[in-house]
């Protein structure tokens, strides 16, 4: 299926091309972001263990899929639901006026309250505990002093790890009053996450998630980013398979119970293709129109799939498989 062009009637029923109506490039265009000034190193008491890669210069050591059971799983739970918690607490911050580096230090205090590390801090030369991407940036954005402009959009992605497991999640706030296209954007790629998880069950294959995925954002006129994806997780922060978000030509992954992994699109308004600031990290679309993402850490039962980052009280930011999934 291909993408809905900006010439067709928009997906809304409204009658008005796509360009016109949800698809109105205008209405996302905002200022591009520029980098700003990083602050100091955020300490982590020598109580709260330290992931392996830390004691390697933070260069990680691949590693096979995760299949989780027993008191391991149960300590992975635990890694998700204070990743959920950090995330609810960091996303509550989010308001005009706060900055990216405000953002960090309010999720690096929730980390370190319950116990955690920011599995961030120092993982391959990165330096702050969690990413926060701003409007047409797609993933990996570095907090800084940039203040938080009425009208942006800003993801906040979070990984904990206690108890030797990682939880990794990651949701886009709105702050203040957004445009409306940028808000369908929004709630769109939420839906898209779910409708991916959604599609996860045993006797299946992880391209179902792409098959999912990708005709959804088609259907609205988004993108769906393809050279970045979700990966195995549990001990090792950055495990195989590689979760691909597209329908992509790729090995097969047959889905087993307890496998557990990352589901995280990234959809863009415009153009599906990026470029790399100079800091090495901070990923842009190329025409500079927004990006959104979210992302839970799941978990393949033997009926069908469990989302992993929840809060106490099961909820998220992210949403979840009881909130309304439907095309
Ligand atoms: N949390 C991100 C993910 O979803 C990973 C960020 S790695 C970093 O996989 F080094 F950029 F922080
Ligand atoms: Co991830
Ligand atoms: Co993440």
């Amino acid at each position: 299926m291909n993408r809905l062009r900006s010439n067709s009637p928009c997906w809304c029923g409204s009658g008005r091309k796509l360009k016109r109506c949800h698809g109105d490039h205008q209405a996302h265009r905002r200022p591009a972001v520029a980098p700003g000034g990083v602050s100091e190193h955020r300490d982590v008491p020598s109580s709260i263990p330290r992931p392996p890669y830390l004691a390697n210069d933070g260069a990680p050591t691949p590693a096979p899929p995760q299949i989780h059971a027993g008191p391991e799983l149960e300590r992975l739970r635990h890694a998700c639901q204070v990743a959920a918690e950090v995330l609810a607490e960091a996303g509550a911050a989010v308001a005009p006026g706060v900055t990216t580096d405000e953002l960090d230090a309010i999720a690096h205090a929730a980390y370190l309250r319950r116990g955690a590390y920011p599995s961030t801090l120092g993982y391959r030369g990165y330096r702050k505990s969690v990413c926060t991407s701003v409007n047409e940036v797609i993933c990996h954005g570095i907090p800084d002093d940039r203040v938080l402009q009425p009208g942006d959009i800003v993801n906040v992605d979070v990984t904990a790890y206690i108890d030797g497991m990682h939880g990794d999640t990651s949701a886009t706030f709105a702050v203040g009053e957004i445009d409306g296209p940028t808000a369908s954007l929004v709630d769109l790629t939420r839906r898209a996450l779910l409708l991916g998880i959604a599609a996860v069950g045993p006797e299946r294959d992880l391209t179902t998630v792409g098959e999912a995925i990708q005709p959804f954002a088609f259907a609205h006129g988004l993108g769906v980013v393809r050279d970045y994806g979700g990966h195995g997780i549990g001990a090792t922060f950055h495990a195989a398979p590689h979760v691909n978000h597209a329908v992509m030509r790729a090995a097969p992954v047959p889905l087993v119970p307890g496998l557990t992994f990352t589901v995280e699109p990234m959809l863009n308004a415009g153009t599906e293709t990026h470029r790399l600031w100079p800091d090495g990290w901070t990923v842009v679309t190329e025409d500079l129109l927004p990006s959104a993402q979210f992302e839970h850490t799941v978990i393949v039962t033997e009926t069908g799939v469990e989302i992993l980052t929840l809060t106490a009280e099961g909820s998220s930011p992210a949403g979840t498989l009881a909130t309304t999934v439907s095309a």
